[in-house]
């Protein structure tokens, strides 16, 4: 039985440790809310950190052992290292259903996070699957932590939050997805590189309603949203931006090129 809210289904999620299970579970919930249109918002408890399984082992990415991308083992890691990414974005989107319910939003919103945790989920099984493919799986190598030190820092700020997490840590995944699918049709991977144009296609959508729902909150408390969104970046944000940016998905995504290149390393 699946929970009566989708606050409560994203608890749920949350809490569930098995990868597999942990998707599995997500997109059930995604269809009973597609199902239910009157089904409630409610409220949760989410932790602060979301239940992982025991594999893989946690690393600071400077002890993640790096191999040569031209290899197969260099494959499978790049593939394992984003698995883990997608892996975390699912728990990011349904923490963002579960933990800010207190502030009173459209049923749109909800619908894009269902939306984007469902889109992860699907994302996470097309990396596996490649994984399984290669001989390998998730969990079969060591991955980074800290991946949640983004949804800690701004647990208690929704509009941090969606600049932070949407706005640039998923618009930097539409600045290098380009490189990563090069990299597949040069070793002739072809369901790797169909995997990573779907992920790419799909990730536009995710940044873009970051940038919404960021404009959206601007606007009910009457703030400039550029200002606002470089103060927050600054805040909690550690570290420049890096560039080079996609600047033509970033405008795809309703990022402005003057929210991003202001915070940009020098190159
Ligand atoms: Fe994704
Ligand atoms: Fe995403």
């Amino acid at each position: 039985m699946l929970p009566d809210t989708i606050a409560a289904c994203a608890e749920a999620v949350l809490r569930t440790a098995d990868a597999t299970e942990k998707t599995t579970l997500s997109r059930a919930c995604v269809q009973k809310w597609r199902d239910t249109p009157d089904m409630p918002i409610g409220t949760a408890k989410p932790p602060l950190q979301p239940a992982r399984p025991a594999e893989p082992e946690l690393l600071s990415p400077r002890d993640v052992p790096r191999r040569r991308p031209g290899t197969p083992a260099g494959r499978i890691a790049l593939l394992h290292a984003i698995a883990h990414i997608e892996l975390n974005a699912v728990d990011l989107h349904w923490d963002v259903i579960a933990r800010f319910t207190h502030i009173p939003m459209p049923r749109g919103f909800y619908d894009d996070w269902v939306r984007a945790a469902d889109e992860e989920s699907k994302h996470f099984g097309l990396l596996n699957a490649r994984l399984s493919a290669y001989g390998s799986h998730y969990g079969a190598l060591p991955a980074h932590a800290g991946m949640w030190r983004a949804a800690e820092d701004t647990a208690n700020d929704l509009e941090a939050r969606l600049a932070v997490v949407p706005m640039v840590l998923e618009a930097r995944g539409l600045d290098v997805t380009p490189g990563m699918i090069t990299l597949f049709e040069k070793a002739g991977d072809d369901d790797s590189v169909a995997a990573l144009k779907t992920i790419y296609a799909e990730e536009v959508g995710h940044v873009a309603y970051g940038s919404k729902w960021f404009h959206y909150l601007c606007g009910r408390h009457e703030k400039d949203p550029k200002p606002a969104f470089h103060h927050l970046v600054k805040t909690y944000f550690h570290g420049p931006l890096k560039p080079p940016f996609n600047d033509e998905k970033r405008a795809e995504a309703g990022l402005p090129l003057d929210f991003y290149w202001p915070l940009a390393e020098e190159a």
